[in-house]
């Protein structure tokens, strides 16, 4: 692939996101857990993180939400793509139910492509836009919390729940997705795990390992795509895995931390759904001002990658 030329692109319309109201801290987890808090701080930068809800019921929330930022209603939307993979059972898709009771009239589908989700999910928003869809719901929502085995210290102090969603509609020329790169390396998916009916197993120095490479390739990737450098990115939205990964990361790629959005101290790991959270907690906070090259940034099990620029124009 080169380069992007199109008729017919995407405009981010609507967003949002949804964290269960349960706060599970680190002085929490250090009554069931051989841990202390100030490890956890030092080793992975998250303070607390939120536990509850279902797949469905967080994405219900957000998806509701971003379509009403969006000032359209839900038979406005063409096609809802749920992220996540944590589904809420193994048949139908969670998509299904998250359509019924929006009340989206369209077609409805999960992608499952671990903590990059989200952004293969606006990429697969892009394509469907490109040909023919007027109004896309992307959403990125995971319980991590329910395939957690909450006695293994090196999973419990990471995973969380929670819940994002971008409205992309359809406008004339190339539209606001400037690019995209979208990665696998499945010899390596034996790091990180679960198998049905089972628990996460992850071999966290290895999933370390190759996070960051993983980011900096699909970044530099996406950035060449769209003719651009790090410095015409105003703000950097990685995936929430450590904040010693985003800092090792963006260090790599140059980007100085004050054009990168952390959330992870107080939402930790929720896959699928800390790209489009902390793309929502750094908006509110205004730190994406119109006309801004924003970078999203993924890495998770697969293991997978995945990267997009997006020019912010809501
Ligand atoms: O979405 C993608 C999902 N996963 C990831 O991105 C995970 C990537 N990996 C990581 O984030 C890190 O590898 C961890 C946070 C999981 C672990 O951090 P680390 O710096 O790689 O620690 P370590 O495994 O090398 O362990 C260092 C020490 C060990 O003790 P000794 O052998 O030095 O005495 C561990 O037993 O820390 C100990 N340790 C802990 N201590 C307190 C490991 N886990 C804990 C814990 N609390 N939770």
């Amino acid at each position: 692939m080169t380069s992007f030329t199109r008729g017919r692109g995407l405009r981010v319309t609507g967003w949002s996101s949804q964290l269960p109201d349960n706060i599970v801290t680190n002085r929490d987890l250090e009554k069931s857990l051989d841990t202390d808090h100030d490890w956890i701080v030092d080793r992975t930068g998250i303070h607390s993180r939120r536990v509850g809800g279902t797949t469905s019921s967080l994405s219900i929330e957000s998806g509701r939400a971003a379509i009403e930022s969006a000032g359209l209603t839900p038979d406005d939307i063409d096609v809802l793509v749920l992220a996540t993979t944590t589904p809420d059972r193994r048949v139908p898709q969670t998509a299904a139910g998250v359509q019924h009771e929006l009340g989206i009239t369209g077609g409805a589908f999960d992608v499952n492509a671990a903590c990059s989700g989200f952004v293969y999910g606006l990429a697969v928003a892009d394509g469907l836009i490109a040909t023919g869809a007027n109004h896309v719901l992307v959403i990125g929502t995971d319980t991590l919390s329910t395939i957690t085995d909450w006695t293994d210290r090196s999973t419990a102090i990471l995973f969380a729940d929670g819940s994002g969603a971008m409205v992309a509609s359809a406008v004339d020329g190339p539209g606001n997705l400037l690019s995209w790169s979208l990665g696998s390396d499945g010899e390596l998916e034996r790091h990180l795990y679960c198998e049905h009916d089972g628990k996460m197993i992850m071999n966290g120095k290895e999933v370390f390992r190759s996070a960051v490479p993983s980011i900096v390739n699909t970044s530099r990737e996406a950035l060449d795509r769209a003719g651009l450098t790090i410095d015409d990115i105003a703000l950097v939205v990685p995936h929430q895995a450590n904040v010693r990964i985003i800092e090792a990361a963006c260090k790599r790629l140059g980007a100085p931390m004050d054009k990168v959005a952390v959330s992870i101290d107080h939402t930790g790991n929720s896959s699928s759904a800390t790209i489009p959270i902390a793309f929502d907690e750094a908006e509110a906070a205004g730190r994406i001002q119109s006309g801004d090259l924003v970078l999203l940034t993924g890495f998770g099990a697969g293991m997978s990658s995945a990267s997009a620029v997006l020019r912010w124009e809501p």
